[in-house]
């Protein structure tokens, strides 16, 4: 890309400069448009950068993810979940006494006091977790508001431990209430994600190591995705100084959505609705149908015009847990291969680049350890966490300004009022 671009308009010309990328695509700074009274518009974002960042970099084309240049895949393969939160975090991998002090920190922090614990019983038994795990963060706002300090670098270091520590022990509360169980305290003794299945599971199960592993692997795969639409409802929320505990709960709120996190659930309601393999066709034929709302969930990606790098290795994880567990021939698994194979080798997918997500995958996996369908984005939520407070640091780090968009306006010109009698 040139140095600058130039834009003419109304017989004036303007310059502008481009910034230059470390990775990937450079961009032209329109920063200087206002000043010639100048906006552009791009709803969704498709081609514009709402920040610079160093932690995550995609490759949508390459089918490249990296968390601070380490591939995911030797992440997924070499590293664990809480080492990767320190990198998200701090940008470096932890040396051993680093590690050590996080792993002591979260420890320290995982608890939640019995009054905070009385939350729950607002909700109805069968209240979606989501909602629930959105609220008790947001809870944590009233916890720690006037204790936190959002210009001190150590209270934000502060505010991304006790997020990291404690959304297991909300995500498996939420767990608990909806299966109309008590709550199982952590267990500082146990890992990040076999302490997680333990506060689910403990009092019925042994958590094995496999799974135990699975799960830290998928934590991992999830836990940042440059400006998705959750991480940049963080960032947006965060720009007015706001709790960043209510700015992390926002976060969860578009992470709901069936469109972004909310598929993985999407795709195990998707495969139990196609049933089995003689009807994956009829399936695929309302997905490429103008007229049909239906998509499949699971497949296609804003950035990736490739394989998601983390879709393999969850494929990888699914068999591996699928196998631990005695369920390779799982019907499901079966059925979403053949829909992958199908939609694969059809032009519609091929043509609009349309390849399986992290989200296809890790339902079934998810599923078969025993976590139920409505807790699958609370997983991801989960997984997610390190990534949004990362960001936020990150934001609230260097000058900022309050995120304020324009915005093209196609309403009603100026009018005169009517009385009522008049009209
Ligand atoms: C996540 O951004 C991130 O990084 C997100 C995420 C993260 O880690 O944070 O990676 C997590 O959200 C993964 C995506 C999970 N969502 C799904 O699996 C839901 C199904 N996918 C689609 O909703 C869709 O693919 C999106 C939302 C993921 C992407 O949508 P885009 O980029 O806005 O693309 P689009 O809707 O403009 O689609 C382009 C074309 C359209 O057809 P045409 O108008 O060109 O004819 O592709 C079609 C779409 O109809 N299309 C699909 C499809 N996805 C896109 N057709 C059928 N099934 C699909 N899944």
């Amino acid at each position: 890309m040139a140095e600058k671009v130039q834009i003419s308009i109304d017989g004036r010309t303007v310059d502008l400069p481009t910034l230059v990328a470390s990775e990937g695509a450079n961009v032209v700074d329109v920063r200087g448009l206002i000043a010639e009274g100048i906006y552009t518009y791009d709803p969704g974002f498709l081609s514009t950068a709402s920040c610079d960042s160093e932690i995550t970099y995609i490759d949508g084309g390459a089918g490249i993810l990296m968390y601070r240049g380490y591939p995911i895949e030797q992440l997924a393969k070499q590293s664990n979940h809480l080492e990767v939160c320190h990198l998200l975090l701090n940008g470096e991998l932890p040396s051993p006494a680093e590690y050590d002090a996080l792993v002591k920190s979260i420890a320290d922090n995982q608890d939640v006091d019995e009054q905070y614990q009385q939350l729950f019983n607002g909700f109805s038994q069968g209240a979606h977790p989501m909602a629930m795990v959105g609220a008790a963060v947001s809870g944590l706002a009233a916890l720690h508001h006037e204790d936190t300090d959002i210009t001190v670098h150590e209270d934000r270091v502060k505010t991304a431990h006790r997020l990291i520590a404690k959304i297991p022990t909300i995500a498996a509360m939420a767990f608990r209430h909806g299966a109309g169980k008590s709550f199982i305290a952590p267990d500082p003794s146990l890992g990040y994600a076999e302490n997680f299945l333990n506060m689910c599971f403990g009092d019925e199960r042994d958590i094995s190591p496999t799974i135990a592993k699975a799960m830290d692997r998928i934590f991992i795969l999830h836990a940042d995705h440059e400006q998705n639409a959750s991480t940049s409802t963080v960032r947006m929320a965060g720009s007015t100084d706001c709790n960043p505990y209510a700015a992390i709960s926002a976060g969860i709120s578009a992470l709901w959505g069936p469109a972004h996190g909310g598929a993985n659930e999407a795709v195990l309601d998707m495969l139990n609705e196609i049933g089995d393999e003689s009807k994956v066709e009829e399936y695929v034929a309302k997905a490429k149908d103008k007229d049909d709302p239906f998509k499949l969930m699971g497949f296609g990606h804003r950035v990736y015009k490739n394989f998601d790098p983390r879709a393999k290795v969850m494929e990888e994880s699914c068999h591996e847990v699928l196998e631990e567990l005695g369920a390779e021939d799982e019907p499901l698994l079966k059925l979403a291969k053949r829909l992958e194979t199908i939609a694969r080798e059809d032009d519609y997918f091929i043509e609009r680049n349309l390849y399986p997500n992290i989200d296809f995958y890790s339902g079934i996996t998810l599923q078969a350890v025993g976590i139920p369908t409505n807790l699958f984005t609370v997983i991801f939520t989960l997984g997610r966490m390190p990534g949004w407070i990362s960001h936020w640091h990150e934001m609230l780090s260097a000058p900022y300004k309050i995120a304020r968009p324009r915005q093209l306006y196609l309403g009603s010109n100026a009018r005169d009022y009517v009385a009522i009698d008049q009209r």
